[in-house]
């Protein structure tokens, strides 16, 4: 069995006017999941939505909702976002002190439990949560904006976190300037999940979303590591009815 390529396009690049349209239009073009990314204007200097637009938003999409927390401290919102329908939780190993105790409280509210890397944050900040964690985010821009550029660096980072995961069921999921011409490097270096906010939103039909998608979904599945071909384990895949199994 192949370990599948997830794609979860960043609602941040969406018409903000019509979400709930924009956000069905992701879901009928093949998005995976739906990446939601929160911004506080503190912890990123820019601000995007929070917990209520995420409940509202939620009926529109059977799917997994990924919800990317960029904000500081975090902990007073994990109870708010997992109310409000978030299935996915991550959150910034820069964010607090105790990211070990912020993880533990995401799976105590009963949804998966992510943590983010921002550029200049070295692999060795996980080395003792990794038991604590279904989803490792390698941030491939600065976080607080869309539509910046790819940096490289993160490639190597990508492929010591592959190595530290070993066979633990952990998604490795990269997010910041992907695209379909580095898709293949983000899982050559091997990420499994990808995020994609200006890729995917260009056009304006469900059709153009599709291609999009389905460009970034070709370019990564041919490029898969060898070696994880042959693991079994499919940590939250969206499964009939679209929720994590
Ligand atoms: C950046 C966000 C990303 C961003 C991705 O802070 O976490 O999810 O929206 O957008 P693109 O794909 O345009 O870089
Ligand atoms: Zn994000």
């Amino acid at each position: 069995m192949t370990r599948e390529i997830i794609i979860a396009p960043s609602i941040l690049a969406a018409d903000f006017a019509r979400l709930g349209e924009e956000i069905a239009a992701i879901d009928a073009a093949g998005a995976d999941w739906i990446h939601c990314d929160i911004m506080d204007g503190h912890f990123v200097p820019n601000i995007s939505f929070g917990a209520d637009v995420v409940k509202a938003i939620r009926p529109a999409t059977k799917k997994v909702f990924d919800v990317h927390l960029m904000i500081a401290p975090v902990d007073p919102y994990l109870e708010a976002f997992a109310k409000a329908g978030a299935d996915v939780i991550t959150v910034h190993a820069e964010a607090g002190p105790h990211l070990d105790r912020s993880l533990q409280a995401i799976r105590a509210l009963g949804k998966k439990a992510g943590v983010s890397l921002c550029p200049a944050t070295p692999e060795s900040a996980i080395e003792y949560v990794l038991d604590r964690l279904d989803l490792v985010l390698v941030m491939t821009v600065n976080p607080g904006f869309g539509g910046q550029s790819f940096l490289e660096s993160q490639l190597e980072k990508i492929r010591r976190i592959r190595s530290m995961i070993g066979e633990r069921p952990i998604r490795l999921e990269v997010d910041g300037g992907v695209t379909r011409d580095n898709a293949a490097a983000v899982a050559e270096a091997g990420a499994d999940t990808l995020v994609a906010g200006s890729a995917v939103f260009r056009g304006k039909s469900s059709a153009d979303y599709a291609a999009n998608i389905a460009a970034i979904r070709v370019a990564a599945e041919a490029a898969r590591v060898p070696k994880l071909q042959e693991h079994s384990a499919l940590p939250m895949r969206a499964g009939e009815g679209g929720r994590i199994r």
